[in-house]
């Protein structure tokens, strides 16, 4: 497996294969599974990992930070503040610099043009920790979580309830239609997730038999889920639409109602976080005995790690 992926960046999950996501969420298990056991590692001892952050993060740059750190890697945090990227000097100017100077880079932003550019221009691998567009790392994380609840994955329904277009949406589209675990997004025709992006998934789909599935139906949507997901309404760099989200979305809160509009006992919930408690989801939930919202944010450590020892040929 080092081998096929050592040097890829990861933009987006869409560029990587079943088989290929499968190799990095095993390995997950394996790094994880290390760590409980008290083992130590120095696999990223002697490189070195730029972390450009232009919106905030607790998560994403803490499973970095924490991941390449622990293992003797020396993480640089660089936020707008600290470098020209786009100002002064051309994100293409950026990128060239930084490939001189870092083993990896991590970018997190708006535009997921910036991250292409960085893995085009830079010649070492990139990784997306979230653009206006996807959230890769993050669904590599879910699915590794969902697998410890249910073991396999294949032929799971994960129920994702809320703003369908967003990031978060659009990347558990894509794992799920590339791993075999059926998706349905349930959200109002306003926050539908774009045709493209359902085509795409569809298209993985025939491959893998997952069952991909739009609807603005909450009751008929969440039935029979064994996972529903939820995110915030208005995601980083669009809260001046709050108003017009509470009202399109407050139907579609989850709470112990929706939960049991399921009709599945077993049915748990998940959340990328952070999350706005009484608006998508209700104390009740996310606090409740089936909620996996920590182990879920554990996972992103466990996850970006297999990623940079893959793409770094470090396995
Ligand atoms: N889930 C996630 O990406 O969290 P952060 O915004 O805290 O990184
Ligand atoms: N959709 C959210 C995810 C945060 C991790 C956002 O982009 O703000």
């Amino acid at each position: 497996m080092g081998a096929a992926l050592e040097g890829r960046s990861l933009l987006t999950l869409s560029d990587f294969s079943g088989l290929e996501i499968r190799s990095l969420l095993d390995l997950a298990a394996r790094v994880k599974n290390q760590r409980r056991h008290g083992e130590r590692h120095e696999r990223f001892r002697g490189l070195t990992i730029a972390l450009i952050f232009e919106k905030r993060s607790t998560r994403t740059r803490c499973a970095f930070e924490t991941a390449f750190g622990e293992e003797g890697g020396y993480p640089v945090f660089l936020s707008p503040a600290d470098i020209h990227l786009g100002v002064k000097e051309s994100v293409e100017d950026t990128a060239r610099v930084l490939g001189r100077m870092f083993d990896c880079i991590q970018f997190r932003g708006y535009a997921q043009e910036t991250a292409r550019i960085l893995a085009g221009y830079s010649g070492v691998p990139v990784y997306n920790g979230l653009t206006d567009d996807f959230h890769p790392t993050q669904a590599l994380a879910d699915i590794l979580t969902l697998e410890e609840a249910f073991g396999d994955s294949r032929g799971r329904t994960l129920c994702y309830v809320g703003d369908g277009r967003n990031n978060v949406a659009n990347s558990l589209l894509i794992i799920c239609g590339k791993l075999g675990v059926n998706i349905t997004i349930v959200s109002p025709p306003e926050l539908a997730p774009a045709g493209a992006m359902v085509s795409l998934a569809r298209s993985f789909a025939e491959e893998s038999g997952a069952g991909i599935e739009i609807t603005s139906d909450i009751d008929a949507g969440v039935r029979g889920a064994d996972c529903l997901y939820t995110d915030v309404w208005v995601s980083m760099g669009e809260e001046d639409k709050l108003k017009e989200r509470m009202e399109l979305l407050t139907p579609y809160r989850v709470d112990g109602r929706l939960m049991e509009k399921t009709q599945n006992p077993e049915c748990r919930f998940m959340h990328c976080l952070p999350a706005v408690k009484g608006n998508e989801v209700t104390a009740e939930v996310i606090e409740g005995p089936m909620s996996m919202v920590w182990d879920e944010a554990e996972n992103r450590k466990h996850t970006i790690k297999a990623l940079m020892l893959a793409t770094l040929g470090l396995v």
